[in-house]
């Protein structure tokens, strides 16, 4: 059934979604704590998927192309894993918003950790509507996050309203091809995902669609690439790696618990269908 969410944050939902034990070990044990797929070129292995996972991080740092000492806003940070890959390698001062203490709690333990309390801060946040002052930011990114915004449009507005003018967005994740376009089969798999993983922001954009969402909220779109390519060997390997114990959990009916295991084999079902896209945008001055 499709989840009618009325436009509005669904906040229990992402709690059920990133909060079930399940779904926490698998990001602490496959991930190491990034919520996010990965890149590999041509000639890599996509067996280490930390790996690949920490290549997309440095493609982000490249796409955003922002001197040391930037602020920066990551919007979605979960842990902060992407936060600190920019603040260490690029010298970016990145301020991490996310809607689940737990996620910010984490991250900023993390950063503590890492010795990077000086370049990463975190706090609650919506990213819908931030308490940031108008251009406070000479960067926002969003790491596979937009697609939960229940209305993506007003995300990319604040995302504009919150960068100072000739100011940098990355936007970085999966994003469906037009439904019309679906072989029923994967049109069936895909509307169920979307309600378990709370996606009511990827069902209101395509792959024609988002950079228009993007100009719409008054950016200039400088690149929109389709990465695919670079991110299915990481659906590959998960997918080899999880296919059977997946399928176990599906006899027992036990699948609501372990959302990560279903990502990966459905995601992989649907990768003739979904794009993994990375869009750049300015706000001119
Ligand atoms: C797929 S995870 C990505 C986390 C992180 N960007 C990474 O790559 O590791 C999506 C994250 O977005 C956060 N999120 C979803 N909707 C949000 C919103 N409206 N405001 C702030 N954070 C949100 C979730 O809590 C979750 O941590």
């Amino acid at each position: 059934m499709v989840q009618d969410l009325g436009g509005e944050l669904d906040l229990d939902g992402m709690r059920r979604v990133y909060g079930t034990p399940g779904h926490r070990l698998f990001y602490l044990l496959v991930c190491r704590r990034a919520r996010h797929w990965g890149w590999t070129e041509p000639g890599q292995s996509k067996w280490r998927c930390w790996r690949a996972q920490r290549r997309l991080e440095d493609v982000l740092g490249r796409k955003l192309a922002l001197p040391p000492g930037s602020r920066v806003l990551d919007a979605g940070c979960g842990s902060g894993v992407v936060a600190r890959r920019l603040a260490a390698r690029r010298g970016l001062r990145v301020t991490g918003v996310d809607l689940l203490d737990f996620h910010v709690r984490e991250a900023r333990r993390l950063s503590a950790r890492a010795a990077l309390e000086d370049r990463t801060t975190f706090a609650w946040g919506d990213f819908h509507e931030l308490e940031y002052a108008d251009g406070s930011f000479d960067g926002v990114y969003s790491m596979e996050t937009l697609c939960h915004a229940h209305d993506p449009a007003r995300a990319l507005a604040e995302f504009h309203r919150l960068l100072r003018p000739g100011g940098r967005l990355v936007l970085l994740g999966p994003v469906a091809v037009p439904r019309a376009e679906m072989p029923d089969r994967q049109r069936e798999l895909l509307e169920p995902f979307m309600d378990a993983m709370a996606l009511p922001g990827a069902r209101q954009y395509t792959t024609r669609t988002l950079g228009a969402l993007v100009t719409g909220a008054g950016f200039r779109l400088e690149e929109e690439l389709d990465a695919t390519a670079h991110y299915l060997p990481t659906t590959e390997a998960l997918y080899a790696y999880f296919r059977l114990p997946y399928a176990a959990l599906r006899r027992f009916g036990a699948t609501e618990r372990w959302l990560g295991l279903r990502s990966t084999v459905e995601m992989y079902e649907l990768r003739r269908h979904v794009a993994w896209m990375v869009h750049t945008a300015v706000k001119d001055g």
